[in-house]
């Protein structure tokens, strides 16, 4: 059995940064750029922890994994276009290095080698991975949507931020570790529970970016920090604050949400800290991975085998990156 950064550096090696061919060079730039830089590489390692769960790995997992991250890449860059984000993984993003019209075609090829690479898998698993690929990738630009309409409105609800967030970003770990269960052999009940773990693990993720995104340190996060706060985002940070401000806290960060004075952030920030959100971020992600854990722990199989994904999540929940 291997654990998430064994995994990891086993797809680094694997997983080619090459996956185009030269020309255009002024598009293929951009796709190499960004592909080697790397990432954390959670989605793909869940896809090969999801097929370790039930059985050794099997060729196609890496395929179905390598389909998975790509597509994850295609996501990030046209995110960073519409989040007018400046950096990410540590340097400039592919709109602000290559231009918004490069950026998007650049997205695009990699969406396509995505499903290129699901192409590869054997035609035994086509029928059930391509359906369940086919919803996420629909639901993930759902999410996206529904994240920027929220920029616009100040009373979303907690329930709608976290339904939002599984559309989003919970649905694609969820995806990907049920296209590695499905690999190896997993029946339906155990693809189910290995998907619900996926989805309240991807919660817990999220709920840890956008906190990340407030009041992560620059240097380790690789993102610019205060994004959130600056695009007006409906983060469970800004939702939580405007429940428990004083009348005086919530009249100023209403207020602030259709401004932009220049220490926007740093005022936000003030306010959120006032409002004890470090205790309530722990406990909503607590919460999460509970849920999850409970999930994990009625997958039918040994309990020593879930030892790998019992330590990701833990480990994704505290993440500083
Ligand atoms: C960023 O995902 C996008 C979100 C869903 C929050 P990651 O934090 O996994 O990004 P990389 O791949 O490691 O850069
Ligand atoms: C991103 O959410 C979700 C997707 C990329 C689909 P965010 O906008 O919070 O992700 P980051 O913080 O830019 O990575
Ligand atoms: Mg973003
Ligand atoms: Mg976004
Ligand atoms: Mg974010």
């Amino acid at each position: 059995m291997h654990s998430f950064s064994e995994f990891s550096t086993l797809f680094n090696e694997r997983f080619s940064a090459k996956q185009f061919p030269e020309q255009p060079a002024n598009l293929y730039r951009a796709t190499d750029y960004f592909l080697q830089i790397g990432g954390k590489r959670i989605r793909p390692v869940l896809c090969l922890l999801g097929n370790e769960l039930f059985e050794e790995v099997r060729p196609d997992a890496w395929s179905a994994a390598t389909a998975i991250e790509l597509f994850h890449n295609f996501t990030l860059i046209h995110d960073d276009i519409m989040d007018k984000a400046p950096l990410r993984r540590g340097v400039p993003t592919v709109h602000s290095h290559f231009g918004e019209n490069t950026a998007l075609l650049a997205g695009d090829v990699m969406m396509i080698q995505a499903y290129h690479w699901l192409s590869h898998v054997s035609s035994a698993y086509q029928s059930s991975l391509l359906p369940l690929f086919n919803r996420t990738a629909t639901e993930v630009c759902e999410g996206q949507q529904l994240d920027m309409d929220f920029e616009t409105r100040d009373n979303v609800s907690l329930d709608e931020y976290l339904h939002m967030i599984k559309l989003k970003t919970s649905v694609l770990l969820a995806c990907a570790l049920q296209m590695g269960a499905i690999i190896g052999g997993a029946g339906q009940r155990n693809q189910e529970l290995v998907y619900s773990f996926g989805l309240q693990l991807g919660l817990a993720f999220q709920v840890q970016d956008d906190y990340l995104d407030a009041f992560g340190d620059p240097e380790k996060f690789g993102k610019q920090t205060g994004g959130d706060i600056l695009a007006n985002k409906k983060t469970f940070l800004l939702i939580h604050a405007l429940q428990t401000a004083t009348a005086a806290d919530k009249k100023r960060l209403l207020d602030l949400l259709n401004s932009n004075p220049a220490d926007k952030v740093a005022q936000v920030l003030a306010i959120y800290k006032n409002c004890g959100v470090d205790q309530w971020a722990l406990a909503l992600k607590q919460q999460f991975l509970d849920k999850a854990l409970d999930n994990l722990e009625q997958v039918a199989v040994l309990s020593a085998r879930k030892a790998p994904l019992k330590a990701l999540a833990a480990y994704l929940i505290q993440r500083e990156v």
